[in-house]
């Protein structure tokens, strides 16, 4: 089962090219699980691809083997959803795959050793704090913003609907260091998510029309502290940079 997992995540048009660092001449740093960088997030086309090894908060290190099967195949669980170029990948490739093979691939996964995450206190929801500044939000500009867009799809508890709105309580991406992902999906939504031929009902919206780069670098930023998430802020020239390279894509 192992090996399957790991020929299927190696092989044709690989996991790796998206999710593990490059070099200088633009090589992967790892192609298989004996080198440390080997799928341990990258950034790309202004996303982040997640951190795939067993890294406890950026990673998949609090997702069951079903979580990861799951998510191969329905683009979403109770950790996560797919959005970005992942979303290509569940479309036309990952949901089609057998239930043994997902099985397979998260097997294989979850193997991996723990990479490409700073030491830190293994995450733990406590909403308490983010609600009651979700009562008073003029305490707070991103809460402010979060309150007026944002919570009635990903809630005042941070937990979305899972897995048909992502929760951003303890969601890897919102933990990772790398917040790319998080300003391109609020700067210009997702692709929608097709499973069974079916498309998502609710997919995330673009805001690029809606809102500034401080008013969507506060309102991650809310969301980076919230919950207990713990995540660094997001910067307004960050927006900015993202909003500029992705101009050509909306
Ligand atoms: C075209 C680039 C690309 C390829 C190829 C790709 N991914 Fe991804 N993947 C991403 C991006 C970008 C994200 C972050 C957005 C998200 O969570 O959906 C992601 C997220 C994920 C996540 C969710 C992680 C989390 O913490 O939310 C899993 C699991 C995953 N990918 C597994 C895979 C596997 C397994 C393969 C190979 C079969 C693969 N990916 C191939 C771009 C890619
Ligand atoms: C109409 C419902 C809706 C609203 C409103 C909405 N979102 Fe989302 N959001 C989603 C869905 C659904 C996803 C998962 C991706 C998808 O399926 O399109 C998502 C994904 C995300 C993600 C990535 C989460 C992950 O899985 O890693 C972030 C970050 C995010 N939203 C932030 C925001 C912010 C900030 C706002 C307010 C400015 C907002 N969202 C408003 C529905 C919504």
């Amino acid at each position: 089962m192992w090996n399957r997992g790991a020929y299927l995540v190696q092989g044709l048009g690989h996991c790796g090219s998206c999710h593990t660092p490059r070099g200088v001449g633009f090589q992967e740093k790892a192609l298989d699980e004996s080198g440390s960088a080997y799928l341990s997030g990258a950034p790309i086309d202004n996303w982040f691809a997640a951190n795939l090894t067993g890294a406890p908060n950026a990673g998949l290190g609090r997702w069951s083997e079903p979580d990861v099967a799951q998510f191969l195949k329905r683009g979403a669980n109770r950790h996560a959803t797919a959005f970005g170029s992942m979303v290509s990948v569940v479309n036309h490739s990952t949901q089609a795959l057998t239930d043994g093979d997902v099985t397979a691939i998260a097997r294989y996964l979850k193997s991996l050793p723990a990479a490409g995450e700073a030491p830190a206190a293994l995450y733990r929801y406590m909403p308490d704090a983010t609600q009651a500044l979700l009562g008073r939000p003029a305490n707070d500009p991103g809460a402010k913003v979060y309150n007026a867009y944002c919570l009635h799809c990903h809630g005042a508890d941070g937990r979305g609907y899972a897995p048909l709105l992502a929760p951003l309580a303890g969601n890897p991406n919102v933990l990772a260091a790398n917040p790319s992902s998080l300003i391109n999906v609020t700067l210009n939504g997702s692709d929608v998510l097709v499973i069974d031929g079916v498309p998502s009902a609710y997919p995330m919206p673009a805001f690029s029309n809606v809102l500034n780069d401080r008013q969507i670098a506060d309102a991650l930023t809310f969301v980076r502290a919230g919950w207990n998430n713990g995540a660094p802020a997001v910067q307004a020239s960050d927006v900015a940079k993202s909003r500029k390279a992705t101009a050509a894509s909306r």
